[in-house]
């Protein structure tokens, strides 16, 4: 089994992630495409935009009042590296408003996984939010974003660094074979204010370990370590703080970073990315890009 270390209570379980589940539990939403498809034709108010794709939502899932995941078709020409982020929009405008999204599903899935924040007054998620299965959902055709692994120079060790939504490029990664061909042990970080929220990641981390391709090569390489800085939890703290205090390394009885055997991603708030970054480049990372692969990458967990 791969390795999930979190001492947050038992957290609501809904099922797999399955277009034809339909399924209440906990504070989890899931609907299934075929209830939902007749309110596809009320909702397209405009004309899809040129050079855009227009795909159809598959499943909805609420996790507390400020996340949410959902699950769309993927056009059979799009292609996108693991960790990558495209652009996605609503067709309820003449020119509609689109923003960046990591694609939390990995390269091979036949969906496109998205996770999302839900700010009231947002220009996207407020209408978002609202999606339904059978409503459509605009892609631009171009994916891109620095959290790949061709950005990164060959190590033993894979640190995935995330808060909040920014797990979502992991999401992708810790889902891709060819994490585990690059990457002996894969050690993703999870911090966020409540218990409810780590839920996508526990959710994201049983559903990768009984996966028949990856729960074969995550096994005993793939580690969860889930922290709350609001909710009272026994495993707290800011991932900064724990990372400077060695207690992260201490929790999981692992070697501290270096930059000789490891590589670091890092994507949450910019706050988050400014620390981060600051505690890897003290380490000895030197930040890499696809141009020049190297030690670390950054990207901030895209939010409206
Ligand atoms: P905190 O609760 O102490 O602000 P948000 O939901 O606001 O995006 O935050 C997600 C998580 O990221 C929270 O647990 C938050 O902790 C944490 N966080 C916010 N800023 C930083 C930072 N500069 N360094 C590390 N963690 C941070």
């Amino acid at each position: 089994m791969p390795r999930s270390v979190s001492d947050a209570p038992e957290l609501p379980r809904s099922g797999v992630w399955s277009g034809s589940v339909c399924a209440k539990n906990g504070s989890a939403r899931f609907m299934s495409v075929s209830a939902l498809k007749v309110s596809e034709s009320e909702r397209i108010k405009f004309p899809i935009p040129a050079n855009v794709h227009a795909e159809t939502v598959v499943s909805v899932r609420h996790y507390t009042d400020r996340l949410f995941s959902f699950r769309i078709t993927r056009p059979q020409s799009f292609r996108f590296r693991s960790g990558e982020f495209v652009m996605i929009g609503l067709p309820t405008a003449e020119k509609p408003v689109f923003r960046a999204y990591s694609i939390a599903s990995p390269a091979w899935d036949d969906e496109l996984e998205f996770f999302s924040i839900k700010v009231p007054d947002g220009p996207l998620t407020s209408a978002l939010q609202q999606i339904v299965p059978g409503d459509t959902v605009l892609l631009r055709q171009k994916s891109t974003g620095t959290l790949v692994l061709d950005a990164l120079t060959p190590a033993k060790r894979l640190f995935l660094i995330s808060t909040g939504t920014g797990i979502a490029p992991f999401a992708s990664l810790v889902r891709d074979p060819e994490t585990y061909e690059k990457f002996e042990d894969v050690i993703l970080t999870h911090t966020c204010r409540d218990h409810a929220e780590l839920s996508y990641g526990e959710t994201l981390f049983e559903q990768s370990a009984n996966d028949p391709l990856i729960g074969e090569l995550a096994n005993g390489r793939l580690t969860l370590y889930s922290t709350t800085t609001r909710e009272i939890s026994s495993r707290m703290g800011r991932i900064t703080r724990l990372m400077e205090s060695g207690k992260l390394y201490a929790d999981l009885c692992v070697a501290p970073l270096d930059p000789a055997t490891d590589r670091v991603m890092i994507c949450g708030s910019m706050g988050m990315l400014k620390d981060v970054r600051a505690l890897v480049e003290a380490a000895g990372f030197t930040e890499g890009s696809n141009a020049a692969p190297a030690d670390f990458v950054v990207e901030k967990a895209f939010v409206d």
